[in-house]
């Protein structure tokens, strides 16, 4: 029998974990994309790409495809579709497990100041012009135009379109991993004195935490919503594995 598996993506995990699984015989693994990126990079497996239309949308689809098993291994700071993805699991009554990378901790020496969003981040900022390095992605850069004192060096992979209302921001196009040293190397070429970060755990993009550190430069780092209790490991080969169990109960336990 094939075991029809879809995995709701968007991160690096996402795609390493469906080339894992596609290539088991009897796996079917289509991977689904929000469609936020222009030109998303060959994931290997069938792509599929838009919104279901929440979870109503979603528990549909899962019945439509017969999907056998659900597997959230999206960003951890998109906690709509982690939460659509467990109420659409139970909706349609499929099994789900999801990908949990953990969230970084702080070590000696990092100067954090943790914020519950974007938005408390532009105003930790504080009153007085900084030279900020941001990098949380395009889709809520705007949200420092509530704070045009600063000067921004904004990175994302896509373009920030429209363009900031503030004086003063310059753009950078870049896919991760981003290593320490490069990091490094960017902040002090612009001189930066705060970091906007989310708590992305992985290693893909905590060269900038890391160089920061190093630096002693301080780090606004956007705390981790909450997110819904379901089945989960913390790596693609825990997660890879999980799904094996899940499928051959029986050879697992080696009879
Ligand atoms: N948030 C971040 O910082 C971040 C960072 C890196 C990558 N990403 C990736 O970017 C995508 C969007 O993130 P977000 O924060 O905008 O999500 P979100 O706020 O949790 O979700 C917003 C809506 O986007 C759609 N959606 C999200 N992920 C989807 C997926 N994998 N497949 C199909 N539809 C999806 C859903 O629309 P419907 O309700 O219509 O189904 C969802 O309700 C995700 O794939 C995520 O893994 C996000």
């Amino acid at each position: 029998m094939t075991h029809r598996i879809l995995i709701l993506g968007g991160t690096t995990e996402a795609r390493q974990l469906a080339g894992k699984l596609a290539r088991r015989e009897d796996f079917s693994v289509t991977l689904s994309l929000a469609g936020r990126t222009e030109s998303p990079i060959a994931q290997g497996v069938p792509v599929r790409v838009g919104g279901f239309g929440g979870a109503e949308g979603l528990a549909a689809y899962l019945r439509e495809e017969h999907i056998h098993l659900l597997i959230d291994a999206t960003h951890p700071n998109a906690a709509r579709i982690s939460a659509n993805a467990a109420e659409a699991a139970r909706q349609a009554g499929a099994p789900i497990l999801a990908l949990r990378r953990p969230g970084w901790e702080p070590v000696a020496g990092d100067r954090w100041t943790l914020v519950d969003n974007v938005a408390e981040a532009a105003r930790a900022l504080g009153a007085a012009p900084r030279r900020v390095f941001l990098a949380i992605g395009r889709q809520e850069a705007g949200t420092f135009e509530a704070a045009p004192q600063h000067r921004y060096l904004i990175r994302s992979v896509d373009p920030v379109e429209p363009k900031l209302a503030v004086p003063d921001a310059l753009y950078l196009l870049a896919r991760g991993p981003f290593p320490e040293a490069e990091e490094r190397a960017l902040l002090e070429k612009y001189g930066i004195d705060a970091v906007v970060s989310k708590n992305s755990g992985g290693d893909a993009t905590y060269g900038k935490i890391a160089a920061a550190r190093a630096l002693g430069i301080e780090v606004i780092m956007v705390r981790r919503p909450a997110l819904p209790d379901v089945p989960s490991a913390q790596t693609v080969d825990a997660l890879a594995a999980m799904v094996d169990h899940f499928f051959d109960p029986v050879a697992e336990r080696g009879v």
